[in-house]
């Protein structure tokens, strides 16, 4: 949360400066070869953002892991959640070698060793901040901040970014215009945190991109003390030290709360009612009206992924009179006149 609010500065001026360079790359290749995978510019463009946020460090300063940082992360994460996702592979023989062992770490120890050096010696400063002002072992610094820069903030971003760009760009409805005339009117010549702010129906497509389709979908606790969990129909006592687990996607498409839930609806979250509905809206692992703390689990960086992911898409819709694609792919682009 401290690393969090020292970026807060400089986020958003780099995150436009790495934006501009990853849609120069779409745009050349959309007039070169007719169409262009955008996943691939937009991870670099994130994972130099989290890059100088957290460590304040440009990655560029090693070539190394400018080249092959993004891919270093994938793999490791991948290998990580691989054992949990399913494969739809013929049954026992996905239950005996896909769920049954984790990856050994031999895999992917180089890539996470050159990594975590790069952390050790370029983000020094931050690395000793968690040792002087937290308790932590320099080790315990380094590996912390590769766990959060590269698993929650990179790869949470990489779950999100796609889905959101995919509603905004295969929608059929007019979105692109209804919100293009918002993200123009509102919020002043130059983008910041604020300025979304004043962008209810860009924040709200966001709000319902993360309704519709949880990206972090099951939760795992244990019960600290013996509790009563109520639903809409019955009661369950849960007893200290019981497993519980949770599925986001019931509870954000839960018929008594969200209207029409199987919907995607880009405006449910905005005005009265849809301001209401924010407390139900539980993506981060807790109520969008909730505040992340030590004890409760929720993501950290709850705020600055509803803030970033919105100026992306103001800045997209500042930057471009039409777009057209899909999830991965830009087939068309008109560039603002
Ligand atoms: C700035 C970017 C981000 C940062 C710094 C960040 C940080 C964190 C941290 C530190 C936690 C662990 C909290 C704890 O266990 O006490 C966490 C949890 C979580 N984050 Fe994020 N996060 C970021 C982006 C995202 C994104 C983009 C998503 C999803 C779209 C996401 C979804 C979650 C969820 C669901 C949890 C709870 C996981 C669980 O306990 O099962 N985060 N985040």
């Amino acid at each position: 949360m401290d690393i969090l609010k020292r970026s807060s500065k400089v986020w958003i001026s780099e995150l436009e400066a790495n934006l501009d360079e990853a849609w120069a790359k779409v745009e050349a290749d959309v007039s070169s070869k007719g169409r262009a995978k955008f996943v691939n510019p937009l991870k670099l463009c994130m994972f130099k953002l989290l890059i100088k946020c957290f460590l304040g460090v440009d990655v560029s300063e090693s070539p190394e892991i400018a080249e092959s940082g993004v891919s270093i992360v994938d793999i490791w994460f991948i290998l990580m959640l691989l054992p949990t996702i399913s494969q739809n592979v013929f049954q026992p023989l996905e239950g005996i070698f896909i769920h049954t062992f984790a990856y050994p770490s031999f895999l992917v120890r180089r890539g996470y060793n050159k990594l975590a050096d790069f952390i050790r010696t370029r983000g020094h400063e931050v690395v000793q901040r968690g040792v002087t002002e937290y308790g932590l072992s320099e080790e315990e610094a380094v590996h912390n901040l590769f766990f959060m820069i590269g698993f929650n903030a990179f790869e949470g971003f990489n779950l999100l970014l796609p889905d959101l760009l995919n509603q905004l760009l295969s929608d059929q409805t007019g979105l692109q215009d209804r919100l293009r005339v918002e993200a123009r009117q509102m919020g002043g010549p130059v983008l910041t945190f604020d300025s979304v702010k004043q962008m209810p129906h860009i924040r709200s497509l966001v709000y319902e991109t993360l309704r519709f389709n949880p990206r972090v979908p099951l939760q795992y606790a244990r019960a600290r003390k013996d509790f009563r969990l109520s639903s809409h129909e019955a009661s369950f006592d849960i007893k200290k030290g019981e497993l519980l687990c949770g599925y986001q996607v019931l509870v954000a498409r839960d018929p008594v709360v969200f209207d029409d839930p199987e919907s995607f609806k880009p405006d449910r979250f905005v005005g009265e009612k849809g301001t209401e509905l924010l407390k139900y809206l539980i993506w981060s692992n807790g109520p969008e009206t909730g505040t992340p703390t030590e004890s409760n689990k929720q993501c950290m960086g709850k705020e600055y992924v509803v803030l970033t992911a919105s100026v992306i898409v103001a800045y997209l819709l500042r930057r471009y009179d039409s777009m057209a694609g899909d999830g991965s792919t830009i087939t068309a682009l008109e560039k603002v006149k």
